[in-house]
């Protein structure tokens, strides 16, 4: 007979209203954790957040932390509001314990270096081939990576310099939205799970036409992880990954995505915060889609984030 597992906190399908009212997804990284931390910085003060090796054995309050919060976001809210880096003093110390939490959660991937700093780079992803990550624009909730063969467990986003002037984060449940989808509007659940073209965008695939004629798949796909949902969505990865394809989106598909997006954006979906600095998002990238705020940068105000995509231990 198997052990008896841990208590676990969260419902995969959480209404925004319960998370609003106990705050459960905030965590504050404890003190056990720290405490390895800072005895691991000081064995090694030279180390970078490029440079750390992950060793599981040296940091086990660590390990079992981030056994603990995989469990949490694969299958109990899949999102977590860590507190509690600002303890370290130093930034690169912060980066350093960031990589160290996402070692501990699973494998990050490498597609964008490990890790990705999100910025306003002046760049507007509709009118040239970025990623979404470096505009300051309202990114529309999407989830992380348009290739087909890249999909991120969890993203993990570090707060470097929070916005004075808008960049608030959004979190809505997918799960929640199919099942309304599901109820009112069965047709477009029915497009939804049908393959999309999407624009190819995520390095390491070469832009051919080949290349993206293949990067085809359903904005919900049957899986056999918890919910049973595989979710992947960025809607306009996928109106540019159609429209070069040559078969752009016929009135049908077009509705099926209007009613994705208002279904997903409905009040009872949608979990709204601000990330302070030091503060580290965790969300499930296959089940829950993310969005911020359109924000504005200042001359002493760059809003600055550290992104991480990790993949979950399959066993
Ligand atoms: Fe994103």
């Amino acid at each position: 007979m198997s052990a008896v597992a841990p208590a676990l906190r969260g419902d995969l399908r959480w209404s925004a209203a319960d998370l609003r009212r106990d705050e459960r997804y905030r965590r504050t990284l404890p003190a056990a954790v720290l405490a390895e931390l800072h005895a691991r910085l000081r064995e090694h003060p030279d180390a970078t957040a490029a440079t750390f090796v992950w060793r599981p054995a040296a940091m086990p309050a660590t390990a079992a932390f981030g056994a603990d919060l995989r469990n949490e976001l694969l299958n109990g809210d899949g999102l977590c509001l860590l507190h509690g880096l600002d303890a370290l003093p130093d930034e690169e110390q912060r980066r350093i314990a960031y990589v160290a939490l996402g070692c501990a959660l699973g494998e990050p991937m490498l597609q964008y270096g490990r890790l990705y700093p999100v910025v306003d780079r002046g760049a507007s992803y509709t009118t040239q081939a970025v990623p979404v990550s470096m505009t300051n624009a309202e990114t529309c909730f999407h989830t992380d990576s348009s290739a087909v063969g890249v999909v991120p467990d969890f993203v993990g986003l570090l707060c470097e310099e929070p916005s004075a002037q808008g960049g608030d984060s959004l979190v809505a449940n997918a799960l929640r939205a199919l099942d309304a989808l599901r109820a009112e509007h069965p047709a477009a659940v029915a497009l939804l799970e049908q393959p999309w073209v999407r624009d190819v965008v995520t390095p390491g695939v070469e832009k051919t036409t080949a290349n993206l004629l293949q990067n085809r798949f359903p904005v919900f796909a049957p899986c056999d992880e918890p919910g049973g949902v595989l979710f992947r969505y960025m809607r306009y990865w996928i109106e540019v990954g159609q429209q070069k394809a040559g078969a752009p989106l016929s009135d049908a598909r077009r509705l099926a995505l209007d009613l994705l997006d208002e279904a997903l954006t409905r009040d009872d979906h949608v979990l709204r915060f601000r990330l302070e600095r030091g503060d580290v998002l965790w969300v499930n990238n296959r089940i829950l889609a993310h969005n911020r705020t359109a924000y504005r940068d200042t001359p002493d105000n760059v809003r600055r984030l550290q992104r991480m995509w990790v993949q979950a231990p399959r066993t």
